[in-house]
Formats: C-alpha cells, structure tokens, sequence
C-alpha cells in the first residue's frame, strides 16, 4: 500500500471515529493544519524530480479534498446529533399548569386596541396599517397640508435627517397617512380602521412623544354625515356600556376634512370624579369630518363620484377614561405593579356577544 492510501485509511477512520465537534477538529488540524501529516507531505514535493511532484502532487490535493468532505459530513452529522440531545432535553410539557406569579397580563393599550376592533369589526370594518417612518407626501401634503401652512407647525414633528434620496423623512405625526396609503392601494368601497403609533416631539402630564391612534375611513359612492354620525354613536356606546350615551358635534377644522367636527360625549365631573353618561356635561373624544376633496384627488379618486367620512382619536386618552388611569406617563414606565393593577388577562379576547373586558 502507498504512503498515500495508508494515510487516507487512517484519516478517515479517525473522522468517523470522532464522537464530537472538539475531536473532530483535532483529525483536522492532525491531517490538514499546518504541521500536519498531509501538509507534510506537500512539502516535500519540492526534493522531488517534475513527474515525481506531478503524480504525487494530484494524489496529494485529491487527499485534501477528500479528507476535507468527510469532515464537513461528519460534522453534519455531529451537529444535527447535537441539537436532537438538545432538543430531547429542553422538551417542555406544555399542560402543565401556569406558575401564578409568572402571568402575564395585556397592557390597557393592547386592550383597548382589540375592544376598539371587535366593534368595528362586528360593523364591518378591517384593519389597514402603515409605516412608522413616513414621507412629507403621505403625512402631510396628501392630507391637504400645503407647503408652510401653519397646521403642520402643531404637530411637532420629529424630522430625520436629510436621506440620500433628498426625502425628509419623519416619524408619523397621526394615523392619517394610512388613509391614504390605503385609498392609493385599494379600490372603493373602503371601510377600515387603522390602530397604531404616533410620536410628536412634547412631554407632560397629557403628551408623550409616542402614542396611539386609531383612525377610521369609509368612501364609498353614498356616504354622508349621519353615516358618520350612526357610526361613532354606535361606537361610543359598546365602548362605554352605556347604552343610550348621547353624543354632540361641534364644528372644527383638520386641512383634511370638510367639514370637519369634534365629537363630545355626555358626561359628569361632579366632586372632582368624571363619570361617562347622560349627566348634562361635556367630554371631547375625538375629531371626525367629511374626507376633504383634495384628500380623493391626491389618491386619484373623482370627488364627483365618491365621498367619505374619516375619524381619528387617541387610544391612550379613552383609555384613561374608561379604566380610570390618572397619569398618561404611566402606560409608558413599565411598571409591573402598575401592570399588575390595569392589565387584563391575556387569554380573553374581547367581543362583542363575550364581553368586551373581564
Ligand atoms: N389626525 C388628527 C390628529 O392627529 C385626528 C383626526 C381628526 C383624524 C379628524 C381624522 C379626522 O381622520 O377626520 O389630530
């Protein structure tokens, strides 16, 4: 046998015999690493005559790469070996029962997104989303805001710096862009809510630089204000449980609709508790309007044919009315008494014939 085929023998042996990754490195390194046996051999190609060096020099690289894919199978092998005894031994018993102290609870947020949902989604609406990061166009200019028109100045916006493409790009101001993001992508009949973050560059008891908004948009070829109005009644209603809540609209302004209302909902704030109902007092909610023409042009929609209404408000601020919550900061500290205190069991999703909130 050549000196050729008794090293090959042995190599090999030593490769299948390796039970583990660190053993397998070292018949390497033996055959292969610097002053191994195969690099051994390469350097005494150099004493040898040309057709000496020719033949053995072949045998030798045809050696290399042998030795070389039956270390990369064994160590396949190895490996997958590996995580099966991994994988056997991490095996968790999925029936056991949950330890009390480890459960978790869905923050109020995440609550009052999904209560939020089941109404419109019992009244047909589905759910759009859009990016946190936005463009001038879809946050603003689409939205009727024309270049240096002060309402874009009350939205304190945190601006990035300058991309390479020359965009400013920002962190969405309101919810709003995805409407248009939505009438770009889809055709009418459109029904949608849209849940999701919104950062402005303010803090105090009442703003944080992120929180949460939920819009909504319908355009379809009939739509007007009792629509509008129908809809947010019925909505205010399931989310309060109070079924006869009574709500008022009064006239504002937002660039992207016209006309544009705030809604307020009955309420009373006798001896310093405010009470959600019927009292004779007002509470502002959320503001709402007719989608504004310019809004259906810059999507490509003829405001001849199509109308639509849209609303937007803040999911904290109804949170904080419905569960009681003080202090806005507080959704935000990650506080696990506070979690404890208003979190909601994470199994329970809320719907509208189960309950919205056990
Ligand atoms: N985007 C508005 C804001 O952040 C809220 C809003 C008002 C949304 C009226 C609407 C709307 O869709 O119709 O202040």
């Amino acid at each position: 046998m050549s000196e050729i085929d008794q090293l090959r023998g042995e190599v090999l042996a030593a490769v299948t015999a390796a039970s583990d990754v660190p053993a397998l490195e070292n018949v390497r390194v033996d055959a292969l690493g610097k002053k191994g046996r195969v690099t051994g051999l390469m350097k005494n190609l150099g004493t040898m005559s040309p057709e000496d060096r020719k033949t053995f020099g072949q045998q030798l690289n045809l050696l290399k790469t042998e030795i070389e894919d039956a270390i990369t199978a064994r160590r396949a092998t190895l490996d997958s070996a590996a995580l099966d005894a991994k994988l056997a031994t991490e095996k968790m018993d999925v029936t056991l029962p949950v330890r009390p102290e480890l459960k978790g609870s869905l923050h109020p947020i995440s609550q009052t997104m999904d209560e939020m949902a089941a109404i419109f989604g019992a009244m047909g609406f589905t759910i759009a989303e859009g990016p946190d990061v936005e463009d001038d166009f879809h946050n603003f200019t689409a939205l009727n805001f024309p270049p240096g028109h002060p309402a874009r100045e009350m939205h304190d916006t945190f601006f990035l710096p300058t991309a390479p493409d020359g965009n400013r790009y920002l962190l969405r101001t309101h919810t709003s862009p995805v409407q248009i993001r939505t009438m770009l992508s889809e055709k009418p009949p459109i029904r949608v809510i849209i849940p999701g973050r919104t950062y402005r560059c303010d803090y105090d008891m009442t703003h944080t630089p992120m929180f949460h908004q939920i819009e909504g948009l319908v355009i379809d070829t009939e739509t007007n204000m009792t629509h509008l109005k129908g809809c947010l009644q019925e909505f205010v209603r399931s989310f309060f449980g109070v079924d006869d809540l009574t709500i008022r609209f009064r006239p504002s302004f937002f660039p992207f609709t016209e006309p544009s209302a705030e809604m307020d909902i009955g309420c009373s704030r006798q001896g310093g508790e405010l009470k959600i109902g019927n009292y004779g007092d007002w509470l502002e909610i959320l503001g709402c309007g007719m989608v504004h023409p310019n809004v259906l042009k810059s999507c490509g929609l003829d405001p001849e044919v199509y109308q639509g209404f849209a609303f937007g408000m803040g999911v904290e601020r109804v949170a904080m009315l419905k569960y009681g919550i003080p202090d806005l900061r507080t959704f935000f500290e990650s506080d696990l008494r506070w979690l404890k205190h208003y979190g909601f069991a994470a199994l329970d999703v809320p719907s509208l014939t189960g309950g919205l909130n056990r």
